[in-house]
């Protein structure tokens, strides 16, 4: 872990233009610098960076953060690995925290098995290529099936020796310690014997998103195994099945450059598309996928290619949770291989051109292809035919993106010859089941804080005040430090109070709370750095640990363009706000507490319309106090707006 003094000194020293620079070309235009975005398509740069904020923002796809977003982005590290590419940029020496001790072991136990899978690997690498046996055995073997030196090395793809133990041996004679031999199920310990797992077998080391080994996968080589054909590592601190793609190391450039995803089911499917230079590849390695698997290819493209081999049955298998993919927002064309091939198999058939444009011809959208492979086999049969359109309609509704979804319910009615209205109506309430569903597992999670003391209950209303609160809190971050207004606090004694001050005083004293998560999170970090009198830094929040206060920060402070360029036509724009803070900052205020009155009153009648059904007479009573209270605090706000503009 990188401590919080080194992370300052990094933040300190970056500069967002000359961090972006080494990636974008960029051009000054006023104060910020623009240029293409390089997160997106585009001919017209819409990409802005602020060197003064030290942010940048895309206006086209609406990305944007401080400098380490950029490179976590840009680069696909995760936020220590950007922290660390930066400060190798500054020269900065990183100083980790430090540790519990329990941190200490664990981090220790699973730096220990890495390395050892480090070495287990080039141990059965180098069997491969130098050991007699790996070569006569395992070399030979990759030889007849026709794989390439280079690919398997790229892959660095391995052999372990046929005897009982060799490899364990070697490592303890190396230094490394039975028991993490153990813990990453490179050797399997029995009473009194111990014995490599994958002795006899070629290796597919897996590699970790960053190359790092994590795991194997170990093929037999024998015509009729006893034993399973693949044996893959056990689940352990470094490796967990469901997390990792195979390939993924290799693949993720090309599935960035591509926008899509190829996947596959096995290892030697992955090797072969690389080899039939299609690098853009990675296998689920038999299993059917998962949702930490398909956000993980979210990452680095929005578009995922499946290839399935010919048997209608594991297609069929695997439909449903082609579901899961959509649902994550993915779009999913597949492709169906020749009976009995596998893209392995098929792809040597081809030249790499022809199966290049195989893959062109024959990727088809998943709802088209779910449909027809569906209708085959209902033919006229209404029964299995209405079982096919509700199918059908739960794939369609798991689509995110609405217009999407109206696209492919016009060509499914075409294609099941079903009205179109039907099958909305029949999407919609698939999606209202779920959204409510969702609803209600999120009240469970916020019943479950609020059980736990310390949290505060997001209130849950379809009206919001997020706007008033946002609102505020850029208020708070541009010019929280100023001074704002006197009052007396004693006979002759005046104080003064800063915007912040003033803020909290008057959300405070009417017990109002922030809705928005974001915002009464930054709410509390404000009313916590003014307890001790810290002064409000834009740049604090900007680089929050926190991601989603980044996030917000950086929206709240972003330029937008259209004031931009108000602010060169007339100078005196950004001076406006400024000078109209005594009007402003009350302004908002009273906006916040009318929308809140408002959103009470709406809450109250439906309150009082469920109470009159149940003709609960009391309730009632005590409803319509509360209403004419209300109503009355609401005239008066309205009268202390006077001509103030309500948001
Ligand atoms: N697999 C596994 N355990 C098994 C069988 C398969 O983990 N007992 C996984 C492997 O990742 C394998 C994938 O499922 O790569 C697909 O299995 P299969 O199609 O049987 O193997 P292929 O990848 O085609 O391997 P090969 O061409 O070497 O037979
Ligand atoms: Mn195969």
């Amino acid at each position: 872990m990188i401590d919080r003094v080194t992370i300052e000194k990094i933040m300190d020293s970056v500069e967002i233009v000359d961090v972006v620079q080494d990636f974008v070309t960029l051009k000054k235009r006023g104060v910020n610098y623009v240029g293409l975005c390089p997160f997106h398509n585009e001919k017209t740069p819409s990409f802005t960076v602020s060197p003064s904020k030290g942010i940048y923002k895309c206006f086209g796809c609406g990305s944007g953060g401080n400098a380490v977003n950029f490179i976590i982005e840009h680069e696909h590290l995760s936020y220590p690995e950007a922290l660390k590419f930066l400060a190798r940029k500054y020269n900065i020496e990183i100083v980790e925290k430090e540790l519990t001790a329990e941190e200490v072991e664990q981090k220790n136990q699973r730096e220990s098995m890495l390395i050892l899978s480090k070495f287990a690997a080039g141990n059965f690498h180098e069997n491969l290529f130098k050991h007699q046996e790996g070569i006569s055995v395992g070399l030979s073997y990759f030889k007849e099936r026709g794989f390439r030196h280079e690919i398997l090395k790229e892959f660095s793809i391995g052999y372990c020796l046929e005897q009982k133990d060799s490899f364990t041996k070697i490592a303890q004679k190396s230094g490394y310690k039975l028991n993490y031999l153990i813990q990453t199920g490179l050797t399997i310990k029995k009473e009194n014997y111990t014995f490599d797992r994958f002795n006899g077998r070629v290796i597919f080391p897996i590699h970790s998103l960053s190359g790092q080994v994590i795991g194997f996968g170990g093929r037999t080589l024998k015509k009729e195994p006893k034993a399973a054909k693949y044996l893959n590592s056990p689940e352990s601190d470094i490796y967990h099945k469901s997390r990792v793609l195979y390939g993924i190391f290799q693949a993720k450039k090309e599935i960035v450059n591509k926008e899509n995803c190829f996947l596959v089911e096995g290892y030697t499917d992955v090797l072969a598309m690389h080899q039939a230079d299609i690098h853009n590849v990675v296998a689920s390695s038999g299993t059917s996928l998962t949702v930490d698997q398909i956000r993980l290819i979210k990452r680095f493209a929005p578009n995922i290619t499946i290839l399935f081999d010919g048997d209608e049955a594991g297609i069929k298998a695997s439909l449903r949770g082609i579901d899961l993919i959509l649902e994550e927002g993915l779009n999913i064309k597949v492709i169906l291989l020749p009976p009995g091939e596998d893209p392995d198999s098929y792809s040597r058939k081809l030249s790499s051109k022809e199966f290049k444009e195989f893959l062109v011809a024959e990727a088809t959208d998943f709802i088209r292809f779910k449909t027809n492979l569906l209708l085959k086999e209902t033919g006229d049969d209404p029964v299995k035919k209405s079982s096919l359109i509700r199918d059908i309609v739960q794939s369609i509704a798991a689509i995110q993106d609405s217009i999407n979804r109206s696209v492919y319910i016009k060509e499914c009615s075409m294609l099941l010859k079903v009205d179109e209205g039907v099958l909305y109506t029949e999407v919609n309430k698939i999606r209202r089941k779920r959204s409510e569903q969702r609803y209600r597992d999120i009240s469970r999670q916020e019943e479950e804080i609020k059980e736990k003391p310390g949290k505060r209950q997001p209130q849950v209303f379809q009206e919001t005040t997020d706007v008033q609160e946002k609102e505020i809190i850029r208020l708070l971050l541009l010019y929280g430090n100023r001074d704002f207004m006197e009052i007396h606090s004693g006979e002759e004694e005046v104080k003064t109070l800063t915007v912040t001050e003033f803020f909290i005083n008057e959300i405070i004293n009417d017990e109002l709370e922030f809705d928005h998560p974001v915002c009464r999170q930054i709410f509390e970090e404000i009313q916590h750095m003014k307890n001790n009198e810290q002064k409000i830094e834009e740049k604090y929040f900007i680089n929050h640990q926190d991601q989603t206060i980044c996030d917000m920060v950086t929206n709240l402070l972003s330029p937008v363009p259209e004031i931009s360029k108000i602010w060169s036509k007339h100078e005196s724009y950004i001076e406006t706000e400024e000078m109209k803070l005594k009007e402003v900052i009350p302004g908002i205020l009273i906006a916040f507490k009318n929308k809140k009155i408002l959103i009470t009153i709406k809450k109250i009648e439906e309150e009082l319309k469920i109470a009159q059904e149940q003709q609960k007479a009391e309730v009632i009573e005590n409803l319509q106090t509360r209403y004419i209270l209300l109503n009355n605090l609401k005239k008066q706000l309205s009268k202390d707006l006077g001509e103030r503009i309500i948001l």
